[in-house]
Parts: C-alpha cells; structure tokens; sequence
C-alpha cells in the first residue's frame, strides 16, 4: 500500500513531462536556470514563462503567456534580439541578475537591475508579472525589477501605462512589427502628459488617435463598451501623484479576465476571455470608425459619423471655400464675425469627444467657468472638467477647436460641451447665456419646464418600451447565451430555431440561390422576419476563420449595410442570418418594365447617395478596409422604405477566397461592372469599387443594365452610350423615360457626369468614395471626365452573372446572377 501514492507520483510526473517539458514551479533561485523546453507556471496556472517561436518564425524569444490555448503572448524579454536556435537559457546570476544566455553563453538580454542581491529569487506572479525580489526582505512589493515595467504589445490588469515623475520613466505598449516579429513596430499606445494628460495612440511623435481629456469616470474619447456588451467589464482608473502619472485598469471583479492589446496595425483591442467557450472574444476596438482618426475634420470641424459627409462646421463656424477634391478632410472652418461678449452666447453640444489644448481649474464650477469664458474674447468653448456627481471643474478652449466628433447614440461616452456662437446661431437652442435679460430668462424657464415634463415622459415611455422590449426578446425561444453577458457576442442561433423558421428549409421559402448557397426566408417565434443563407461546404479549417469573420463583420454597423443579425454552426450547418429585405434588390425594380415606375427620381437619388454612404463605410470608416469586389444592383438591397443596403460584403467573399487558393485564381465579380485592371489583372482597390458604382449610377439614371444594353445603331455598351451622348451634349437622352418628367434636371445631369468621372479607365482618374459624396451632395464645378473604360461590349457576352458562381439556367438577357434574398 505504501509503494501506491509514490507510483502515482512518477505516474503524474511522466504523464506532465509527456505533455510538456515545464520546470514545475513558479520561481528561479540563483545558479538554477531553465532551457528552451522548460517554463515556469504562475501559481494558479494562469500565465507561463518560457522560450516561443511566433507565427511562422523559427527564432526563439522568451516571452510570457496565458496558458489557453490557442497561445496568447503577452511580454518578450528579447524582442529586438532573437535567438536562432533551441539553445537558449534563462537563469539568475550570482549577482541577482536575470540573464538569458544563448549557445555560446554570451548574454542576449539581461534585467538591469543596479543592485547587487545574494538573496534573489525570480518568480512568476499571478498577474503576469515576472518580478525579481529579495528573498530576505518581507515586503512582497519591493521588486528589483519586474516585467510590468517594460511591457510589450498588451497591457494587463495592474501594469501602469505612464510615468513615473521622478526619474521620467516611461511605460508604453508598443505594437510588434508583425505576427512573426515582436521587434517594436510603427504604433506605439502611450499616456501623453507632454501638453496634456490623454492616452494616444502614436507613430513616431504622430498622433493617430487620441483619447480627449479624463473626465472623472474616463477618457471622454474612449467607448467604455460596445453596445452588444451592456455589461462593464472594467474599471478603468487614472492615477496622479508627485511621483506618478498613469492609467491602469482591473477587472470588474475576478471572474473577469480582459486584456487590452496594441494590435500591428495601431488599433486598441479589448479582449475579455470566455472561460466556456475557451476563448478570448474582443469586446471593442479603438479606432472605431474614422471619426476617431485625429483631427479628421479640421478646425472648429464636428466630425459625425452617421452624415454625409461627415465633416460639418460647428455652429458660429462656416467652412473656407474649397477647390481641392479629393481632401475633402484638409478644410478649415473660420468663425462668422460677431460682437464680443454682447452678440454671443453658449451653445450646449451632447455627447462630445472634447478638442485638444484646453486649460482646466479643478476648483471652478461650471457657472464660474462660463463667466470666466464670456469674459474674455478668445475663450471658445468651456465644459466640465469631471463629471461626477453632476459635474464639476472646469475646462476652457482657447484657439481653434481640433478633434471633436460626437459619440454615436449607442456608445456609453462623450460629455457636453458649450461652444461660443454668434447670437444669431442660438435661436431655437436649449441654452443661452446669462448675459440675456430677463425675459428671455423667462422663456427659457418655460422651456426648461417644458423639456424636463417632456424628458419625463420620454424615460416613462422609453422605460415601458424597454419593458416590452424585454418581452419581446425573451420571447424568441431558440437564441442561446441568455445570461447577462449574451451581448458580448453575435447571437448563436440553434439550427432547430432556424429549422423552425424557414419551415425546416422548405423550398416554398427558397428566396435564392447564390454562389455559396441557398437563402431561405424565415420567421422567428416572436415573428421577427430573416434571411437564412445557408453555406454550403466549408472546410473544417475554414471554420474558426468564418467564425472570427462572423464577429468581425457583426461589428460593421450602418444604415446603409444589411445587418448580420448572428449565426448557427452545428455539425455540418453553416448558417448565416441576416435581416430581411421585403423589397428584394434594387436590380427588381430598375430593370423592371412595370415596378420601374415605383422608383421616382427622389427615390433614385436616395438610393444613389445610401448606396455611396454604404460603401463609403466599407472602404475607410469601418478601419475593415473592405473592398466590396462585387457591387451591383442586385446586391443592393431595399428595405420596406425603400433604403438601399448593400449586401454580400466581404463575408461570403473571404469565405470564397479561402475556398478556391488552391484552386484557380478566379476573378470574383460581375461582368459589367468590373473596372478593367480587376477583369483583366486581377487589380483591385477601392477605385474598383468606385467604377463599379459609376456603372450603378448611369443604369440607375438610365433604368438599363451596362451589360445587357443594346442601342439600335452601335456595340456600346451603357457606358460608352453616355459617354457618346455626353460628348454629343444630349447627356439628357440617357434618363429612363420614366422619370423625365419626376426628375431634378440637374441633378439628373450632375449624377451622369458622377458616373462618367467614376468609370474612367485609369483607377487614378476615378474619384474617391468621399469626394463622390461630396460631389453628390453639393454644386460645385467637376472637374470634365475623359474617355471612360470599357465602351464596347466584351466578346464573351454572357449577360451579367457572377464569374464566380457556376452558370445559372437564363431564360432570358435579363437575368439575376445572385438573388440575395434578405
Ligand atoms: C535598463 O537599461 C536601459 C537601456 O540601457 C535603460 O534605459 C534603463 O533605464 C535601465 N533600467 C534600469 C532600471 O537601470
Ligand atoms: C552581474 O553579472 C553579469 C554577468 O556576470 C554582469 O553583466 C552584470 O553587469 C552584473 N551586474 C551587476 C549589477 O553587477
Ligand atoms: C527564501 O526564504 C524562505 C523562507 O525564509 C526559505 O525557505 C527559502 O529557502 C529561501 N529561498 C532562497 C532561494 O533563498
Ligand atoms: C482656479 O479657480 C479658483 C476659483 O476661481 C481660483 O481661486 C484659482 O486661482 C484658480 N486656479 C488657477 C490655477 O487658475
Ligand atoms: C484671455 O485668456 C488668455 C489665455 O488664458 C489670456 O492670455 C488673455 O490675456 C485673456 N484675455 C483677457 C482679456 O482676459
Ligand atoms: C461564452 O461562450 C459561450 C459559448 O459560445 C456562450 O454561451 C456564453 O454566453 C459566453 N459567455 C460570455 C460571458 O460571453
């Protein structure tokens, strides 16, 4: 009986050793050393220590990581000097320091730490931090050095992003250079204290993205959470001292485990691991969209996310004329002339990312700041300094306001602000001045009534609607991940709620078929209408890959884009779920003989300039960069009001990628709308995109497809047809019969020379998505198209399908290639 707990010992041992070579323990002492193959494991298993090779590099760096799988790396001792071999070691000198020596000894990177310790001990904390200390002194806080000190590209609960006053030291997250290099890359997260305390994301000494100002509870600029994750996470806290300056962050409580990541490209990535999935899922990225990008509008510019374009002056503020296209972002805006103080007064700006430059007094209290900021001329803008229990301190603008956007609705950020605006500006305005007299002060505290009784009633009714709401959601029986951290994630739908809905996919609910599968209509127990495309062969491999593009692609939200509403993988289902579209696609009604005359000329023009707003997102505002590589009018969808969204974007198409690598290289797209260097070099970029909406343009003008287009007395193509008649100057000629007589002339006439500028044969001719929307949405003079590409007919005259998708029985020239049915 005695010889049994010793044999299950050695049992354990060899059945560990098989699994991995680890040192066992959390802690080095002097003269013990690890090799490559043996690490050190934190006491609770969490983070391990040890010798790595990442991506597809063969170096070996000592780094630190949590020991999930997959891998995740948080800290490189040795990240500007690899080691070449499997013959590295770590170990504590005599003289207490932390060496890594390789092969021939030599030393490849040390701690360096100044004192001289014969009592050292290294250990692997729980935190992630590895700290060297003296094993004499009690006091567990004193280290000689510690890892947190020096971090890498990730930022873990309790390490200090900042400075320390005294000695000027500085902790900061650099990037790597990329998935197989840790060297330090271009972007670099730092807590700027130079003009002012914010965090920035920088290149260089260029700021890409800051944070705005710290408002008592956070950075005003910073989403706390995404709007799926109505739960906090963490708590962020900004620490000032005489000795210190720094942010840090814990956990919300110890079930939580986040990570805040400097991904290679500049972008912040908040992770928070899932412990039943064994994953970790991001719950925001920084960047968010490109209103976030650093002074993206210029001065005295608000930057808004959901207009178009989405630069506008601030009231009191009108833009410089401008005559340079294709930067529509270098403009200024200049303020209107006005008397000061006697003319001006406040007007109340929500839910803003505040401006850079500002001069703050912690003491004053808002009515003091705003009289310390009418008094004098050059003050523009003044807010609280922190918001805390109804706000206090005081914040003043003094010069051009640079970098203020408003926060989108559903984001928990931004804060007031009050800028200062000609009198004339403030009519119709919650907010006034004091220096206005009495009885405007009157009006105003009617108002003040008035609003708060509405404001009332709006929680009322917006409470009872949430209730209902509630109901509603719970309702829908099959959605899974009801507990309250079900919104961090894309809903997962179980195949039998999805089975359910579409009549177990019946072919009577069979909107389409496309490339990658067919689409189903459908209708969830609490009669919510979807579109169901359901995927047809993926590869095993393919599906972590699908399922991180599902995430990703969830996060793309605008009006103009169909919503990803979640998926279903189960077995060999692959199902993606989609909202429905009861109007179909836009190619149903403009190619259309009788549905035609539905889309008057306003309601082509909307969908002209959703479509651009829609792919204006994908190209720069969602920071995806998606190409779309197949805009057409039956991937633009119309919903219920007739709102265009774009469809089939980037999902179904990484999918495709990754299916036909080994294949061919297939030029996915459709004939007719493909720019030339993409169907004849494979060349794509947003200006592929650009032409392909300038074929969109001039059909949805002319109500005739580009490629099944056939004029009595040429080859022309659509294109080449506008391009004869706007040479001939009878560009009018082009406008479907149907809507000459609804129509804006000019307008019309405007949208044919967009779309000619858009199909230039060179992509370097062709505008960007902004200017086109600046274009679109203005009067200025445009600049004359040249001779556009692709006039003629191709030979191959299939008429409009997918060259990707195998060949569809055609009935007639008219013919759907992809029915996206949503
Ligand atoms: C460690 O060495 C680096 C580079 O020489 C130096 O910048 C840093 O201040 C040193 N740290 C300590 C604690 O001596
Ligand atoms: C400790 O020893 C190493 C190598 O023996 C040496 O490089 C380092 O400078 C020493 N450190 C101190 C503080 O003496
Ligand atoms: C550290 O101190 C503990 C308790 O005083 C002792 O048991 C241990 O052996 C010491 N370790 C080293 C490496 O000195
Ligand atoms: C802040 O405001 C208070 C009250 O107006 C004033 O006494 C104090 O001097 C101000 N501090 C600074 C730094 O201007
Ligand atoms: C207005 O404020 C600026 C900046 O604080 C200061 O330089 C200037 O003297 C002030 N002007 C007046 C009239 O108080
Ligand atoms: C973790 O993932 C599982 C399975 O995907 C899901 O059911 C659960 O809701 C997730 N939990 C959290 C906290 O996200």
């Amino acid at each position: 009986m005695k010889c049994l707990p010793v044999f299950n010992f050695f049992y354990l041992l060899s059945f560990i050793s098989v699994i991995e070579l680890s040192f066992g323990g959390d802690t080095i002492t002097i003269g013990q050393s690890i090799s490559d193959g043996e690490t050190l494991v934190s006491s609770s298993l969490r983070f391990e220590l040890g010798f790595f090779s990442p991506g597809n590099s063969n170096n070996r760096y000592l780094g630190i990581w949590y020991k999930s799988s997959p891998r995740t790396v948080v800290w490189v001792a040795n990240r500007y000097k690899p080691i070449t071999d499997k013959n590295g070691v770590l170990t504590l000198s005599n003289n207490g320091s932390i060496l890594l020596l390789n092969q021939e000894r030599s030393t490849i990177w040390s701690s360096n730490s100044s004192r001289v310790l014969e009592t050292a001990v290294v250990r692997l904390l729980d935190s992630g931090n590895l700290v060297l200390r003296d094993n004499v002194s009690r006091s567990s806080d004193e280290y000689m050095w510690q890892s947190f000190d020096y971090p890498s590209d990730t930022l873990l609960p309790g390490m200090k992003l900042g400075w320390n006053l005294r000695t000027r030291f500085e902790r900061y997250l650099t990037a790597w250079r990329n998935a197989d290099d840790p060297t330090p890359g271009e972007f670099s997260f730092r807590f700027d204290i130079s003009t002012m305390a914010e965090l920035v994301t920088v290149t260089g000494s260029k700021i890409e993205v800051r944070s705005g100002p710290w408002n008592g509870q956070q950075f005003v600029g910073i989403p706390m959470f995404f709007p799926r994750l109505k739960n906090k996470v963490y708590i962020p806290m900004l620490v000032r001292t005489e000795d210190e300056a720094y942010y840090t962050y814990k956990p919300i409580n110890d079930k939580v485990i986040p990570r805040l990541y400097l991904d290679q490209s500049g972008k912040l990535q908040r992770f928070v691991w899932n412990q039943t999935s064994s994953e970790w899922r991001m719950s925001y990225s920084w960047p968010f969209d490109a209103c976030d990008n650093y002074a993206q509008c210029g001065a005295n510019s608000n930057c808004r996310i959901s207009k178009t374009p989405i630069c506008e002056c601030l009231a009191g503020f009108i833009s410089k004329p401008q005559d340079d296209w294709d930067s529509p972002y270098s403009r200024r805006c200049d303020r209107k002339p006005s008397d000061c103080p006697s003319g001006e007064g406040f007007l109340k700006l929500q839910r803003m990312k505040l401006p850079e430059n500002y001069w703050s007094n912690k003491s004053m209290n808002l009515k003091e700041c705003e009289a310390e900021c009418i008094r004098n001329c050059s003050c523009r803008a003044y807010a609280n300094s922190d918001i805390t229990g109804g706000g206090s301190g005081c914040l003043m603008w003094f010069g051009d306001l640079i970098d203020i956007r408003e926060c989108t609705e559903e984001f928990s950020w931004g804060q007031d602000i009050f800028i200062r605006v000609p009198a004339a500006d403030l009519e119709s305005t919650q907010y006034s001045s004091k220096h206005s007299n009495k009885k405007k002060r009157l009006k105003i505290i009617v108002a003040m009534s008035i609003i708060s009784g509405m404001l009332i009633l709006g929680l009322l009714l917006g409470m009872a609607w949430k209730k209902a709401k509630n109901k509603g959601y719970n309702k829908r029986t099959g959605q899974e991940n009801e507990d309250q951290n079900e919104d961090l994630e894309l809903p997962l739908f179980k195949l039998a709620t999805i089975a359910n809905a579409t009549g177990n996919f019946s072919i009577n609910n069979k909107l389409g078929e496309g490339g990658f599968g067919l689409v189903y209509k459908g209708t969830l127990a609490d009669g919510q209408e979807i579109a169901v495309k359901r995927l047809s062969k993926i590869s095993e491999q393919g599906l972590k890959e699908l399922k991180n593009e599902v995430i990703l692609f969830s996060k793309l939200q605008h009006r103009n884009l169909v919503k990803l509403l979640g998926c279903c993988i189960q077995g060999e289902e692959k199902l993606l779920i989609y909202e429905f579209m009861p109007n179909k696609s836009l190619d149903s009604f403009i190619f259309d003989q009788t549905r035609r005359t539905l889309l008057d000329w306003s309601k082509r023009f909307n969908i002209i300039c959703g479509t651009a707003r829609g792919l204006l997102y994908l190209h720069q505002d969602s920071r995806l960069r998606i190409i779309h590589r197949d805009l057409k009018a039956s991937n633009v969808l119309l919903d219920q009001d007739m709102n265009p969204k774009i469809s089939d974007f980037g999902l179904a198409r990484t999918f495709a990628r990754d299916e036909t690598e080994g294949n061919t290289n297939r030029v996915v797209g459709t004939y007719g709308y493909m720019a030339p260097e993409y169907a004849s070099d494979g060349q794509f970029s947003v200006k592929s995109d650009v032409f392909s909406f300038g074929v969109l343009l001039l059909e949805i003008v002319s109500g005739k497809r580009n490629r099944g287009f056939y004029h009595s007395d040429n080859k022309l193509n659509l294109i080449g047809h506008a391009w004869k008649l706007w040479n001939k100057g009878m560009p009018s000629q082009l406008i479907d019969a149907c809507i000459q007589d609804s129509c804006n002339f000019a307008e019309v006439i405007r949208c044919i020379h967009i779309g000619l500028l858009c199909v230039q044969q060179h992509p370097e001719d062709r505008p960007c998505m902004p200017s086109v929307i600046l274009m679109l949405g203005s009067e200025t003079v445009l600049s004359q198209p040249k001779q556009p590409g692709y006039l003629a007919h191709r030979k191959c005259t299939r008429p409009d399908s997918s060259s990707s998708m195998p060949e569809s029985s055609s009935t007639n020239t008219i013919m759907i290639s992809e029915l996206e049915g949503r």
